[in-house]
């Protein structure tokens, strides 16, 4: 089953109607196509299913009160609020609704709505009669105006015995919806692999050969392509920054690791992006003890490690492939010459050495070139600049 919702992170809210009885399939189809789902459940859905049914379908713990200082120590509901990619409502009742929409926070679902970043979802479920009343449209009007998306509900027979629109969307229908409201990225449903970082060449058990790459651009990249939607994988050699969430980072030291960490990871990779500063040569021996200093002069032997862009580029079922060239001379005369040597299919050529772009800062300017074109790119902050060079890429492909 294709996992359209890979790395995302659901929390079911569950209200007290009928309908909840199939919030546990719910969560049991989300987990299916690869979400994380935590619910939240009102006192009153628990009258219509156990906390632990659903403890056992998501496979996590119910959360249900504001005020447990146990659940609070685990995982406080503003942490809650802040896991969530998405909060989905699934059955919401005319009265859930009618508390969204007052903004009230007299219970931890309420409370976590309020809280969130993420886009919110809900799944009307009531009587037909309680759907059409004013009162009940007029809250689902303010829902939309406030870009919560109202999924539903569908026609049909009813518990009670009518028959008309109140129905909760059937499961299925509502993750398919889940899933539409987070493709709308650029990079949707596409696998990028990143390198980032320096590597470190060992000398001895102390000592290495290293560069002053500080991982910003790649993990930069790695954040907007997650954004994009796409399923990201970092190999990151040593570096002092935070694991981005919703990326699944690999560490790494020397080049030979990170070569075999992205020829592990490189099968059915759509988008490879080489950012890491690789050292070209590593120690021919390594010492076991540390080296004493003894002579005057020390001669350390190197030979080349693999280049690891160009074993990318070579592969018989290769992804999109860009490379960055780091030059202090001759910027765009080397870049071109590495994409063609590299065969590369794009190449992001930046100046470093100088003081307030490159390596260890955190602007960048860039110059993209590709087999047709090239665009420039102004000194702007690593992070608005991934953004553009992901629209750029996405644009190519
Ligand atoms: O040849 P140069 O090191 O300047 O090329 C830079 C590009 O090649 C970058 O994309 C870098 O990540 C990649 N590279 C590599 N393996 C190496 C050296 C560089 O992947 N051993």
């Amino acid at each position: 089953m294709e996992q359209r919702l890979l790395n995302k992170q659901i929390l079911l809210g569950v209200t007290g109607g009928i309908a909840a009885y199939k919030s546990a399939d719910l969560v049991r189809r989300l987990r299916e196509v690869g979400a994380e789902v935590r619910v939240v459940m009102t006192e009153k859905a628990k009258e219509f299913i156990t906390p632990l049914t659903m403890q056992a379908v998501s496979g996590n713990p119910v959360h249900d009160d504001l005020f447990d200082v146990h659940a609070e120590a685990a995982m406080g509901h503003i942490e809650l609020a802040r896991w969530a990619d998405m909060v989905l409502v699934a059955p919401a009742t005319a009265d859930f609704i009618a508390r969204l929409v007052g903004g009230e926070a007299n219970d931890l679902l309420t409370t976590l709505c309020l809280a969130t970043p993420a886009v919110i979802v809900v799944a009307p479920a009531m009587n037909q009669g309680m759907w059409k009343n004013t009162l009940t449209q007029d809250n689902v009007q303010a829902l939309h105006q406030k870009k919560v998306h109202v999924f539903g509900p569908a026609e049909g027979n009813q518990a009670c015995g009518d028959v008309g629109p109140g129905r909760m969307l059937e499961p299925t229908e509502l993750v398919t919806r889940v899933c539409d409201v987070f493709a709308t990225g650029r990079l949707a449903g596409r696998r990028v692999l990143i390198t980032a970082g320096p590597t470190r060449e060992m000398m001895d058990p102390v000592r290495y050969i290293s560069n002053a790459s500080s991982g910003k651009m790649g993990y930069a990249l790695a954040v907007a392509a997650q954004e994009a939607g796409a399923v990201v994988t970092l190999v990151s050699g040593p570096v002092h920054l935070a694991k981005p969430s919703h990326v699944k980072t690999i560490d790494v030291v020397s080049a030979e690791d990170m070569f075999a960490a992205v020829m592990h990871e490189i099968e059915n990779c759509d988008i490879f992006l080489s950012v890491a500063a690789v050292a070209d040569y590593r120690c021919k021996k390594v010492a076991t003890q540390k080296i004493k200093k003894e002579s005057e002069t020390l001669l350390v032997e190197l030979e080349r490690n693999p280049d690891i862009v160009a074993e990318v580029a070579k592969l018989k079922k290769k992804p999109y492939v860009i490379g960055f060239a780091a030059e202090t001379e001759n910027l765009l005369v080397n870049a071109k010459t590495k994409m063609q040597q590299k065969k590369l299919d794009m190449v992001v050529a930046n100046q470093v050495g100088q003081a307030d772009v490159g390596f260890d800062s955190d602007d960048n300017a860039a110059t993209v070139l590709w087999d047709v074109g090239q665009k420039e790119f102004a000194r702007m902050s690593k992070q608005k600049l991934a953004r553009e060079l992901v629209e750029l890429i996405a644009s190519k492909l």
